[in-house]
């Protein structure tokens, strides 16, 4: 018999262990959930000027990005874990760390940071892949864990290791603590978040389901930041967030490796669906590290019907 007290809390650490994750794993989400404090603390206290360096997009890169690169390349170092890396800042290119280690990791580590100036939430994305095997040729199926941290008034972090979806805040004392395990999409749709929405002008196929929506009296939740706009869905059990194809953005604006593969695993984890317009999200074939797709994600039949109306 055990001889420790029954926890009043559920920590990440106790939730993984519980849940079978294995220690090495265990140990690698624990590595980047620290490092996900370490981002959070730099947003609250980083001055928010420009770095002078610029993403492929030629957006404006934040310091804040460059910064948050480094504070998870730093952990993911410390770990000890991780044989190879990339992240969305460095995009073209896969990293080494630690050649026998088990673990590959590619990860946004500061998505949504056109909204800093503005104080809207923002947020860290990461897919876990096994170091066996070349990254190029795989899919984002074949993701051990996923998880995010979204940055908002509280820091709560949402992962799945394959055994549903699991969501915990950051409390006073700076640990991850069970905030709802087991999070559960309706097959229901009262929000819609609808993303580059510009491509309406040459997909009409996106005007038509954008007046849909509105006919139909949905409520828009649009923050312009994947990370809160789809955990809001995951936490509230229904919604469909969107980012496809059309206008300056031929493959919608977001990266399969970084943002939407980890997503869709998550997501499907708790009971959702994700597509490209044809087929899962999670069944697409990783052929470049900066490769975009298209996206379709949240409540399931909702997530069909969006794709089958676009297909016309
Ligand atoms: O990574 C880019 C990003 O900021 C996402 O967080 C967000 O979902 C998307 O851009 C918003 O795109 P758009 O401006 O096309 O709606
Ligand atoms: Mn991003």
């Amino acid at each position: 018999m055990s001889s420790c007290p029954l926890p009043s809390r559920i920590s990440l650490n106790n939730h993984l262990f519980e849940s079978g994750v294995s220690d090495e794993l265990r140990h690698l989400i624990n590595d980047i959930a620290r490092a996900g404090k370490y981002v959070q603390n730099a947003i609250r206290t980083t001055d928010l000027g420009l770095a002078g360096s610029s993403n492929t997009f030629g957006e404006d890169q934040l310091k804040l990005d460059v910064l948050s690169n480094r504070i998870v390349k730093e952990e993911l170092c410390e770990s000890r874990l991780v044989c190879c890396f990339a992240s969305e800042e460095e995009s073209d290119q896969l990293q080494e760390l630690v050649p026998d280690a088990p673990f590959t990791v590619v990860f946004d580590p500061l998505d949504g940071s056109s909204l800093v100036d503005s104080n809207l939430a923002i947020g860290s994305i990461f897919g876990i892949y096994s170091a066996q095997g070349k990254l190029l040729g795989k899919k984002p199926r074949d993701q051990m864990a996923a998880m995010y941290l979204v940055y908002g008034p509280r820091t709560i972090l949402v992962y799945s290791a394959g055994k549903g979806t699991h969501a915990f805040y950051l409390n006073e004392v700076g640990e991850f603590t069970l905030l709802q395990k087991n999070l559960t999409m309706r097959d229901e749709v009262k929000t819609y978040a609808p993303g580059n929405l510009r491509a309406v002008v040459d997909t009409p196929a996106y005007r038509t389901m954008m007046d849909l929506w509105l006919d139909e009296g949905l409520t828009l939740r649009y923050s312009g930041g994947m990370v809160p706009d789809i955990h809001h869905m995951l936490i509230k059990g229904a919604g469909i967030f969107t980012n496809i194809g059309g206008s300056k953005y031929p493959k919608g604006k977001l990266r399969l490796l970084y943002e939407c593969g980890p997503f869709a695993y998550l997501m499907e984890q708790a009971g959702g669906a994700s597509s490209d317009g044809e087929k899962s999200i999670l069944d697409i074939d990783i052929v470049d590290l900066d490769q975009r797709t298209p996206i379709i994600i949240g409540a399931r039949g909702e997530v069909k019907r969006v794709a089958k109306i676009l297909r016309s």
